[in-house]
C-alpha cells in the first residue's frame, strides 16, 4: 500500500504500524489490510466512472465486487464511500445484510442461484437479479409473484469479448457457463418482459479479469450497445451493467491503465455506439473487485528454512520457506499467478539471490512468490511481505493440511485492529464428529 514505509530501524510500517508489533500481537501470516488504501480505491473508482458517465450526461452505479475480499469492516468501508454491493452466494448476501447493507444496493449473481438464495434476496428485497438462463426467470417470477413483488432484473449477455489477461480475444462462439449467448439474449428479454412480476432494467456482461487496457473493454460495450439498441426498440432498458475486471500490478512487470482513463475510453465507445444507432444513452453500472482491495493488502510470513537448490549452469536458487502458503494464497498454485516478496523486518545490503517462496504444505506446487530477488543473507526469522494480496487471497483461503485459516487485521494512522478472527486448531477439530463423540464419552 501507498502507507508502507521503512521505520529508521529499516523494518517497515504498514499504516503506520509496525511488522514487528503486528506479529508479535498477532502472529503470522498475517493478512494486513489498509482501510485507507480501500477507501481511496473505492473513491477514485467511484468518482472516475460517475465522471466519464455524466460527461455524457447519464449516471454510473459502482458496485464493489464481494467476491475479492468481504467482511463486515469491508461492507462498512465501500458502503462509506457510496459503492453499492455485488454478491454471488448466500453467504455473501447474509454478510453484506448483517454489516448493514440496504438490499436495495445489492446486485445478485450466479449461473445457479439456489430456489433457497433467491428466495432470500426477494424476501430481502435485493436492489437487482442478474438472470443467467431461462430456467431461472421462471423461477425468480415465480418467487416474485408468490410474494407479490416485482423484481429488477438484468440479463447477462457474452459478449463474445474474452480478456485474456494483458490481452483479448473476441470469438463468435463462447464456450463456457456464464450468461446468454448474444444469439439468445432476445429470448430472454422476451420472456422477462413477459412476465408482470419482473421489471427488465437492462443488459449485463462481464469480459473477465486482471484486465490492462481499454480495448476489450470498449470492444465489449460497442457489441453490447448494438444489442442493448436492438432490444430498446420494443421498450427502452435504462441500464447497461459492464462487469468488473479492472487489473492491479502485482509485480513490477505489471502496468494496468489509470481508472480514469479508462472510464473515458469504455463510456466514450458506449456513446459513440450510442449516437451512430440514434438510441438515448442508458444509465451504467460497474462491478470493480480486485482494484478495489488487492493493492491495499500485503500478507506477512515469518521465514522459517532457506535452502539454496543448484541449477547447474543456470546458477542457484534458494527456496525460502514460509509458515503459510496455498491455504492462505491459492492464486499462484491456481493460476500461476506472480506475486513478488520483501524483508520486512530489516533492510539489507547483501547481493541479491534468485529466491523462490514457497509454503509448509505438502505439495510441490505451494509457490508464494515464483521467482523474484531478496537480499542473499535473507534468513530465518525474518519477516517478509508480499504485496497486493487484498483481493481473492483470503476469499480463497482453505483449511488445506488442516491449516487454520488465518486473521485479517486493518490497519490505519498507527493503529491495528482484528477484523475476521483466525481459526483455532479447536475450530478445525470442532468440526469432526468422530473427536466430538469421543470427548463427550471420555467426559
Ligand atoms: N463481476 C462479475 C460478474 C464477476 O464474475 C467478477 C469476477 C467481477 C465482477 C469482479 O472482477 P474483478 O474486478 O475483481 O476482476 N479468483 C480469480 C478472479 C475470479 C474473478 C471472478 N469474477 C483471481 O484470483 O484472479
Amino acid at each position: 500500500p501507498a502507507s508502507a514505509e521503512r521505520d529508521e530501524n529499516g523494518a517497515l510500517r504498514l499504516g503506520g504500524v509496525g511488522v514487528e508489533e503486528l506479529q508479535h500481537r498477532f502472529g503470522t501470516p498475517l493478512y494486513v489490510l489498509d482501510e485507507g488504501e480501500v477507501r481511496t480505491h473505492a473513491r477514485r473508482f467511484r468518482e472516475a466512472l460517475e465522471s466519464a458517465a455524466a460527461r455524457h450526461g447519464v449516471t454510473a452505479h459502482v458496485y464493489y465486487a464481494g467476491k475479492a475480499f468481504l467482511s463486515g469492516a469491508m461492507v462498512q468501508w465501500v458502503l462509506a464511500e457510496r459503492l453499492r454491493i455485488d454478491v454471488c452466494s448466500r453467504g455473501e448476501l447474509e454478510l453484506a445484510l448483517a454489516s448493514g447493507a440496504d438490499a436495495a444496493l445489492l446486485g445478485f449473481h450466479g449461473n445457479n442461484k439456489s430456489t433457497t438464495e433467491l428466495e432470500r434476496a426477494i424476501e430481502a428485497g435485493i436492489g437487482t437479479i442478474i438472470v443467467d438462463s431461462l430456467v431461472e426467470i421462471d423461477r425468480i417470477a415465480e418467487i416474485a409473484e408468490r410474494r407479490g413483488a416485482v423484481q429488477p432484473v438484468l440479463v447477462r449477455v457474452n459478449s463474445g469479448v474474452h480478456a485474456e489477461t494483458h490481452d483479448f480475444l473476441a470469438t463468435a462462439h463462447e464456450d463456457q457457463k456464464f450468461g446468454f449467448a448474444m444469439p439468445q439474449a432476445p429470448e430472454a428479454v422476451s420472456r422477462i418482459r413477459e412476465l408482470p412480476s419482473l421489471r427488465l432494467l437492462g443488459l449485463h456482461c462481464h469480459i473477465g479479469s486482471q484486465i490492462f487496457g481499454a480495448a476489450g473493454f470498449a470492444e465489449s460495450a460497442a457489441r453490447m450497445v448494438e444489442l442493448h439498441a436492438r432490444l430498446s426498440a420494443e421498450e427502452p432498458l435504462p441500464l447497461l451493467n459492464l462487469g468488473g475486471g479492472f487489473g492491479i500490478a502485482y509485480t513490477s512487470a505489471d502496468d494496468p491503465t489509470p481508472i480514469e482513463e479508462l472510464a473515458e475510453a469504455i463510456v466514450g465507445a458506449v456513446a459513440k455506439e450510442c449516437a451512430a444507432r440514434g438510441v438515448p444513452m442508458p444509465d451504467l453500472a460497474f462491478e470493480p473487485g480486485r482494484a478495489i482491495v488487492g493493492q491495499a493488502g500485503v500478507t506477512l510470513y515469518e521465514v522459517g528454512t532457506v535452502k539454496p537448490v543448484d541449477l547447474g549452469e543456470r546458477g542457484e536458487r534458494v527456496y525460502v520457506s514460509v509458515d503459510g502458503g496455498m491455504s492462505d494464497n491459492a492464486r499462484p498454485a491456481l493460476y500461476g499467478a506472480q506475486f513478488s516478496a520483501r524483508i520486512a523486518s530489516r533492510e539489507s545490503e547483501a547481493a541479491p539471490a534468485l529466491v523462490r517462496v514457497v509454503g509448509h504444505h505438502c505439495e510441490s506446487g505451494d509457490i508464494v512468490v515464483d521467482h523474484d530477488y531478496l537480499p542473499g543473507d535473507v534468513a530465518p526469522g525474518d519477516l517478509l511481505a508480499v504485496p497486493a494480496t487484498g483481493a481473492y487471497s483470503h476469499g480463497l483461503s482453505s483449511n488445506y493440511n488442516h491449516a487454520p485459516r488465518r486473521p485479517v487485521v486493518a490497519v490505519g494512522d498507527g493503529r491495528a485492529r482484528v477484523i475476521v478472527r483466525g481459526e483455532t486448531i479447536a475450530d478445525l477439530l470442532a468440526r469432526d464428529v468422530i473427536i466430538a463423540e469421543a470427548r463427550d464419552a471420555a467426559e
